[in-house]
């Protein structure tokens, strides 16, 4: 019997799996230790150069799971193909519940009611970018839907990546960040702080505030409203980052 094909073994995987779109969420997806069940490529031999420049750590491993696929199937299967013309499907991984506060190394983010999934994708990259110990989400955003892992460059699987129960928020002391708050270039900010950000358009949720061990305020102009919100998670984590003595010091 010959094996399915790559439009039959798409759609067998689907609803167990999440879509990597494009060569970036599938480099850092395999990197970070995804399960990766079907890669496609329109032009394997292009894609395998592309990761010979890029992402030469994995060209064995991309050689043996690419499947060379018609841009017309991907179409069919993905819409809008990604620009590299990769689109691959990857087991997600549960995020469990955050390490116990005492054992936290690095701030956890949660992000409170957000709304755009390009600025949830973001926020995943930045988190895995500096080592931050996960993205937890309040309210009806699924952080796992194909635009944020598309937001994220597939950085989802470099960090933990889950919701959060409002009821049920995380231990540690908990930063809400929020324009009316104290600044925050007077303050430290622990290694096990909670840090939480409001959604794009009404801010923090009365529960998160009343949970609030302190409210922090980003610096801003006068007259300036807000900071778009994975913009206020980057200055943040900065801040904390900048805090850090650099390794070997
Ligand atoms: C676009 S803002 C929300 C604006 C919203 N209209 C409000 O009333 O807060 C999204 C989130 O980014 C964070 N943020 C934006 N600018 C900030 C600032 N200057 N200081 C602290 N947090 C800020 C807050 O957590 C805020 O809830």
């Amino acid at each position: 019997m010959s094996p399915p094909s790559p439009a039959a073994r798409w759609a067998e995987l689907a609803a167990t799996t999440v879509l990597l779109d494009g060569f970036h969420a599938l480099k850092h997806a395999l990197r970070f230790g995804a399960e990766v069940p079907l890669a496609l490529a329109t032009d394997r031999p292009t894609t395998l150069a592309l990761a010979e420049r890029l992402a030469p750590d994995l060209v064995e491993r991309l050689a043996a799971t690419l499947v060379e696929a018609a841009p017309e199937t991907l179409r069919g299967l993905v819409g809008r193909p990604h620009p590299t013309g990769v689109a691959a499907l990857a087991v997600p991984t549960a995020a469990g519940p955050p390490a116990a506060a005492e054992a936290r190394r690095a701030p956890l983010v949660l992000l409170d009611q957000p709304r755009h999934l390009g600025n949830v994708g973001a926020v995943v990259r930045l988190v895995a970018g500096v080592g931050a110990a996960g993205v937890l989400t309040t309210g009806t955003v699924d952080p796992w839907h194909p635009t944020v892992l598309r937001a994220s460059a597939g950085l989802h699987f470099a960090t933990r990546v889950g919701r959060a129960d409002p009821g049920e928020l995380p231990a540690g002391p908990l930063f809400a960040l929020d324009p009316e708050g104290e600044d925050l270039r007077g303050l430290r900010l622990p290694d096990h702080a909670v840090l939480a950000f409001g959604s794009e358009r009404a801010g923090l949720s009365p529960e998160v505030r009343a949970r609030a061990d302190a409210l922090v305020a980003l610096p801003m102009r006068a007259g300036v409203s807000s900071y778009n919100l994975a913009t206020s998670v980057a200055m943040t984590l900065y801040h904390w980052q900048a805090g850090q003595r650099p390794p070997g010091t």
